[in-house]
């Protein structure tokens, strides 16, 4: 068990790596506390929770991250009676901690809250970081707030239960960082592909700690996304204009944003061949796409009015090596001919 910091401008957070769930009681300070979970994390773990004076489950799904949502969960927390010494705990994914933490941001200004992150992803991503928020009208996390969860917990036994596409959802960002900061976490990924089927041979705790310790480790460096942080986006430019032109999970869109990066890496002599050979080896041995259809006009208009456009060009984030990543602003001539070419 391991415990890191954040030091971040919305406040302090603690990531204990590797802990038991049952450990949950002794980061309650005997406050009282709320917890929000999902309908599946519920039916899985439910019956390990700690007793608190309410545990509110919401359905499964994007959907559950909404204003509505928000809106009947600080209901409950006003009839429930809570105050500015509560606690409000969210156990489950991506969608369950970024609603609870928005919530718990809300509710009389701000109260304290805590994750259990049951997924792959929430574990090295969504749970870390403070990013707190929630849909509207189709756009993804437009409404929200940043400010640091006071503790993050990893219990990697509850990703036993997580189905198996869940699983190699979130590999992708553990693939990520790896390649963008942690070369020896990327080998370990290697070793795991070359030994055949990687799901079992990967000391899965050990590698999800190890992509945990990379985002604590760039949004302490770096906590209002100017610098650093967005290494974090790597491959991620191509994923979310892919996520908005067809229905493709996340992990899958960023394991071909990697690929398509690794090759403007190599284009650009930051990568020799044999380099993004391996990149590529990793995510098709884990199971991920390294490319997928699409049409590379419509990928370049999405690019184009994604935020991180900047005048004819695109902040890309590329690999100088393996475990070291640059943004480097690229001439969007460059990348259409890069994208037309990875047909
Ligand atoms: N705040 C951030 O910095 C940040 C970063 C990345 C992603 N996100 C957000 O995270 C969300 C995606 O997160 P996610 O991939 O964890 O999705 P999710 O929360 O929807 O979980 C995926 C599925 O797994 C189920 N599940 C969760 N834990 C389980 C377990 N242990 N056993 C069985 N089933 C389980 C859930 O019910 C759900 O059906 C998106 O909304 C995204 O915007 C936020």
């Amino acid at each position: 068990m391991t415990i890191l910091h954040i030091h971040g401008a919305g406040g302090d957070s603690a990531i204990h790596l590797n802990t038991s769930l049952s450990q949950l009681p002794s980061m309650m300070d005997g406050r009282r506390a709320v917890i929000i979970t999902d309908e599946n994390v519920w039916r899985h773990h439910g019956s390990t929770f700690p007793a608190v004076l309410d545990t509110i489950v919401v359905p499964a799904g994007e959907a559950s991250k909404s204003l509505e949502k928000a809106g009947e969960l600080l209901r409950r927390l006003v009839a429930l009676e809570l105050d500015r010494s509560s606690l409000v705990i969210g156990i489950g994914g991506g969608v369950v901690t970024d609603l609870t933490g928005f919530v718990a941001c809300t509710f009389l200004r701000g109260i304290s809250f805590g994750f259990v992150a049951t997924t792959v992803l929430a574990q090295v991503d969504a749970a870390i970081g403070g990013k707190n928020g929630v849909n509207l009208d189709g756009y993804k996390n437009l409404v929200g707030i940043i400010r640091q969860p006071s503790f993050v917990l990893n219990d990697t036994s509850t990703l036993s239960t997580l189905p198996r596409d869940e699983t190699v959802n979130g590999l992708a960002e553990v693939i990520k960082s790896g390649l963008i900061a942690d070369r020896a976490l990327f080998e370990r990924l290697e070793d795991a592909v070359a030994a055949g089927d990687p799901l079992q041979q990967l000391d899965m705790g050990a590698a999800i700690s190890a992509a945990a310790a990379v985002k604590v480790d760039v949004v302490n460096r770096d906590v209002f996304e100017k610098n650093e942080r967005r290494h974090l986006n790597f491959g991620h430019t191509l994923a979310h204009a892919l996520e908005k032109l067809m229905k493709i999970p996340h992990g899958f869109a960023v394991a071909a944003g990697m690929v398509a990066a690794a090759r403007i890496s190599k284009s650009r002599g930051m990568l020799t061949a044999q380099e993004a050979d391996r990149v590529q080896r990793v995510i098709e041995g884990f199971g991920l796409p390294v490319s997928v259809p699409f049409d590379p006009a419509a990928a370049m208009d999405a690019i184009r009015r994604d935020k991180k456009r900047d005048s004819d060009r695109v902040n890309f984030v590329l690999l100088r090596g393996l475990g070291q990543a640059e943004v480097v602003p690229i001439p969007l001539d460059e990348l259409t001919a890069s994208l037309n070419s990875n047909l």
